[in-house]
């Protein structure tokens, strides 16, 4: 069977769904792996590297491959140029996709979005989300600190004593634990809160202190350890609590996110204004509607001195590693559908069947195929 891995064609994508090293992984099980020309140039993964490892260059590898791997989804265009019956294994954010998930239907492609991969032990060398939100916390802890018109970490000089910089992180999930390490590192004084008390150890282990607000939460996670949406009444207390934390920080960064819902509104236009000038919000919950109100998606919004960041797609600006560890867990999850070189669908297993989208001309996966029809 052919795999083919195409060059990403959305807007600033730099990532690969494949990177060189992982080439032999798939020639060994008895597929042949084709690369598009260029694919992997921009996360600084050269033609010439892929060939090295056992690949075949070509122009062209949608109507060629059997097993597609890909970073963002394929336009509708892009699936009308795929093999009938063949295989994809890419991000889809299906929820939103309703007429390429029909077509990928159409197509009777057998599709399976990462995002939908299920939070078992099992599962885990498979979770592409944790290892891209590994990514955007790192890099939104940067992107802060480039901005802030201050230093991170306490400074000693000739010069004088400079304090450090106060850092509030809310949400302390996969993003928001990289990211208080990551802020740690640099040195700034780092406070988080987090719905799910189940996270302050982890929270403190990495040096921080976990900010207890007198907020009952019910139910706070569900099985796979996701958050669980709260009351309208209980979002507004706990705007009320957090403004004191908000409004002494230097930097916030809000992480926080409900599947399948809007995010939270946490930070209000009014906690802005009573931030200090300078200071920076990186609302990693942008694409989700925002954690800040005056968040405006891929913008950067200035309020009264205040910078309020809404960056979209940070896995892509660190494409080199975003692509080293998405790649791995697509190669984890193809080999765990192959059998003897080929495809083999277990539709009783639930690590097969949870991402699964479509097959056969079916939209088998039952909250998509609500939200697409
Ligand atoms: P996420 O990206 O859906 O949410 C980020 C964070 O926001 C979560 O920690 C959530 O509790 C928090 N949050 C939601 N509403 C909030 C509010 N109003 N105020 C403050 N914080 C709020 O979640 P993520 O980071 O993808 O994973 C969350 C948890 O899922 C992990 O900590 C872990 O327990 C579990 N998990 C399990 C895995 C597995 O078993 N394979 C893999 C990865 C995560």
């Amino acid at each position: 069977m052919i795999v083919g891995v195409p060059k990403e064609t959305v807007f600033e994508e730099r990532r690969v769904a494949l990177v060189p090293e992982l080439v032999p992984k798939l020639t060994k099980a008895g597929l042949e792996v084709i690369v598009q020309s260029g694919a992997g140039t921009a996360a600084g993964f050269l033609d010439g590297a892929y060939v090295e490892t056992g690949a075949r260059l070509d122009l062209e590898v949608f109507d060629k491959a059997d097993i597609l791997l890909k970073v963002q989804r394929p336009t509708v265009d892009e699936v009308g140029r795929i093999k009938e019956g063949s295989t994809l294994i890419s991000f889809l954010q299906p929820y939103s996709a309703g007429a390429e998930i029909k077509a990928l239907a159409t197509q009777k492609v057998t599709a399976f979005s990462m995002e939908l991969m299920p939070r078992i032990t099992r599962a885990q060398p498979m979770d592409a989300l944790s290892a891209m939100s590994t990514v955007s916390g790192y890099k939104a802890v940067l992107i802060a600190a480039s901005h802030l018109p201050k230093f991170f970490p306490l400074l000693m000089t000739a010069a004088g004593t400079m304090t450090p910089a106060r850092v509030f992180i809310i949400g302390a999930g996969v993003a928001g634990l990289q990211a208080i390490g990551t802020a740690r590192r640099l040195g700034a004084v780092v406070e988080a809160y987090d719905t799910r008390p189940a996270v302050k150890e982890q929270v403190e282990s990495l040096g921080a202190k976990f900010v207890e607000l007198r907020l009952e939460t019910k139910d706070a996670e569900d099985k796979s350890g996701y958050a669980k949406a709260q009351s309208e009444e209980f979002y507004r207390k706990q705007q009320e609590m957090m403004f004191k934390w908000v409004t002494s920080a230097d930097v916030v960064i809000t992480t926080a996110l409900v599947p399948g819902q809007r995010a939270p509104v946490l930070i209000t236009a009014e906690m802005v204004h009573g931030m200090r000038p300078g200071s920076v919000i990186v609302d990693l919950a942008a694409e989700q509607g925002g954690n800040c109100a005056l968040t405006t998606p891929g913008q950067e919004v200035a309020r009264q001195g205040v910078a309020i960041l809404g960056p979209t797609n940070l896995p892509s600006t660190v494409p080199f590693h975003a692509s080293q560890m998405y790649s791995r867990t697509v190669a984890n999850f193809l080999s765990h559908l192959l059998k003897e070189g080929k495809i083999h669908l277990d539709l009783n297993d639930e690590l097969t069947r949870g991402p699964l989208v479509t097959h056969q001309g079916e939209i088998l996966h039952e909250a998509v195929k609500r939200a697409t029809s």
